[in-house]
């Protein structure tokens, strides 16, 4: 496991109860934050029913129990982070209601500052760090300002994420993230590789669709030896959800970008 903090959360029985907390000390980075990848998933790899719809159609199909284990997750860490578009799409909260607990820092890059001001992850419910790129237009960085949230820079046409992260560990003194996707965000933080964790929820469905949004976007691969390699570390029942739990290995060199560019 790579650096960072990270103190598990509670695993649940398959009876939904809580057992004690798994305590995971890693060394820290004075760089980055902790992150842990989670995240529902269909048998076949999809994160929604088709292109474009809420993840939360799936999430109904979620055990009580694995949304208390998600929700104690929330709580167990300093920041959540999701992509723009979920938050277009899904209008996630992305707070702490299940459990007793604080809701974490909600954190989205968003490089044109584009989140409808309207959104729920600008409610006064938890803090929110919406991070923009140095090309975001001022009046929009201002508006979203007044709902209450802090914007950061951090980027000069995009959002450059091992910058935010940066920023968010030392700045607002974040040690563990965790990601709830999409798959565009999933993908340029493994292509960075500043994901140490992921914890899957699997759901007993296959939805199919060529390009129905799945765990991880953005470029393909095109040899064996750019695989990212996971080595299982824990596997169990919530309620009637498998969970499974990964550490992260990145292979040797580096990783292309989404021009194909090695970078
Ligand atoms: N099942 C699940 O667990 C789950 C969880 C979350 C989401 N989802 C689903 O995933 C779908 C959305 O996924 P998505 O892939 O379209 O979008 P996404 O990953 O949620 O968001 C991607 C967007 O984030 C912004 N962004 C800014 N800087 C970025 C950077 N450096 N790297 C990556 N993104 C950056 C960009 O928007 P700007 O143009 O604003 O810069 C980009 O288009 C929805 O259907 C949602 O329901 C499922």
């Amino acid at each position: 496991m790579r650096q960072g903090a990270a103190e598990g959360p509670t695993s649940l029985t398959d009876q939904g109860e809580a057992s004690p907390a798994k305590v995971v000390v890693v060394p820290e980075s004075p760089d980055r934050p902790h992150v842990l990848m989670m995240s529902e998933i269909t048998a076949d790899g999809k994160l929604t029913l088709k292109k474009g719809s809420s993840s939360k159609i799936l999430m109904k199909y979620m055990d009580p129990a694995t949304e208390i284990l998600l929700h104690r997750t929330r709580a167990s860490l300093d920041a959540i982070m999701v992509g723009a578009n979920t938050i277009r799409i899904d209008n996630s909260y992305l707070t702490v209601r299940l459990v007793e607990g604080k809701s974490p820092i909600r954190v989205i890059p968003s490089s044109m500052a584009d989140i409808p001001l309207d959104a729920n992850v600008l409610s006064p419910d938890a803090p929110t760090v919406i991070a923009v790129s140095e090309q975001a237009p001022a009046e929009r960085v201002d508006a979203i300002r007044k709902r209450g949230a802090e914007v950061v820079c951090a980027g000069q046409g995009h959002v450059h994420l091992p910058t935010l992260m940066r920023i968010l560990r030392t700045r607002y003194g974040v040690r563990k993230l965790m990601i709830e996707g999409g798959p565009t965000l999933n993908w340029h933080m493994l292509h960075h590789r500043l994901v140490d964790e992921i914890r899957l929820i699997h759901l007993p469905f296959i939805v199919g669709g060529a390009d129905t949004p799945s765990l991880v976007g953005g470029m393909h691969i095109e040899t064996e030896e750019e695989m990212i390699r996971l080595v299982l570390k824990d596997h169990y029942l919530c309620g009637t959800n498998l969970v499974t739990e990964y550490d992260v290995v990145y292979p040797p060199g580096q990783l292309k970008d989404e021009a194909g560019r090695i970078s």
